[in-house]
């Protein structure tokens, strides 16, 4: 029989291999998408629990492998050996390794169920913010109920306070997951799940969906930024406003024919730069001319749709094409040109626009603000 030592050497370079393959595969961190930094209170329920589960694996992985390593260099063959000793039972032994792994398992289950009764259960805060995702093939809709405001692919939320998320589908089953924020719930259509978490930092943390739901499944991405209270306040009043060039930044209106004998009133100063208004409305003649209506909102003006994300502050978001683009013209451009090349499956035409048409959509979008 080979030597146990050099048994160990020939195996050494097994073992390298092994940790390089974990090294280059995973293991180097720090990750933006890890359930293992949380973020919130409920990340952290979640965090406790995987330490707690994972002390005990490493006594139970160090008492097995131990008892093992000391029974195959003990008791191996040698020159002049006595053969082993045939025993027929040992009830204290067997009494004690059934009692020990049940009062480990006690001591994993108590845990686990305490936390599972505690991320399940819907919220109490009365100070909740309430948030409804409407999961689609393939982005994200987010609602602001209380405070009329939809977004898409982009969740602004205030660190400290209690988020109340509803989650509901408008075609096939999806999974919201943040993976720093805790969590991982099913979308369902027709059927109501619920969530609910308090983020503990400021920053922005990506997600994604987390249950195959078809061809651009993996494209399917979202971004929440978690911000002082002061910033998303901000953040909300910008929202709450009607698109750019619309409401209080329209243009002004011609004065009414004067009859003999009046004042003719001043005439009244456009709020916006001569450029800009230019830009809107060559953007939004493009936009109605384009059949980009048909499934686009842009609050204020004429385009209702519902079945893409609203536009209103498209400018004003950090990505497009749910998280896969970063929001710059060329991207955007881009995108308009051929969303399936981008992403494959997209429900969003080619609409083979000429290349003036799509730099001035591009410039409409990139202002709404
Ligand atoms: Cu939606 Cu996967």
């Amino acid at each position: 029989m080979r030597h146990p030592w050099r048994l160990l050497k020939s195996a050494l370079p097994i073992f390298a291999i092994v940790a390089l393959a974990g090294l280059v595969s995973g293991c180097g961190g720090p990750y933006p998408q890890s359930a293992l930094r949380p973020a919130s209170d409920f990340a952290t329920s979640l965090d406790d629990l995987f330490q707690g589960i994972f002390f005990w694996a490493v006594i139970v992985f160090v008492v097995v492998e131990g008892a093992l390593l000391v029974a195959v260099f003990r008791f191996r063959d040698r020159e002049g050996k006595r053969s082993a000793k045939h025993v027929h039972g040992n009830t204290i032994l067997e009494v004690s390794w059934t009692i020990a792994p049940a009062l480990i398992l006690v001591l994993i289950a108590v845990p686990t169920i305490r936390t599972i009764w505690e991320v399940d259960r819907p919220t109490t805060d009365p100070d909740a913010l309430l948030i409804e995702v409407v999961g689609h093939q393939w982005w994200w809709e987010f609602r602001y109920p209380d405070l009329g405001i939809v977004t898409a692919n982009e969740i602004h939320v205030p660190v400290g306070r209690t988020i109340d998320i509803r989650l509901t589908s408008a075609d096939v089953i999806h999974s919201f997951w943040f993976p720093r924020a805790g969590g991982k719930r099913d979308v369902i259509p027709g059927h109501e799940n619920q969530l609910w978490f308090k983020m503990d930092s400021v920053g922005v943390f990506p997600g994604q969906c987390a249950e195959f739901c078809g061809m651009s499944h993996a494209l399917m991405k979202m971004e929440m930024v978690s911000e002082s209270e002061e910033a998303f306040e901000a953040w909300v009043a910008l929202q709450q406003k009607p698109a750019l060039g619309t409401g209080d930044t329209a243009a002004p209106t011609e004065p009414e024919g004067v009859a003999e004998g009046e004042d003719v009133p001043e005439p009244q100063a456009d709020p916006l730069d001569p450029e800009l208004r230019a830009i809107l409305d060559a953007g939004n003649q493009a936009f109605l001319g384009s059949g980009c209506i048909a499934c686009h909102r842009i609050d204020g003006t004429v385009a209702a749709g519902v079945l893409g994300p609203d536009l209103t502050h498209v400018g004003s978001r950090r990505t497009i094409a749910a998280g896969i683009l970063e929001n710059t013209p060329e991207e955007m451009a881009r995108w308009i040109r051929d969303p399936s090349a981008v992403k494959p499956g997209a429900l969003m035409p080619a609409l083979s626009l000429d290349e003036d048409t799509i730099r001035t959509l591009v410039a409409y979008l990139e202002s709404l603000k």
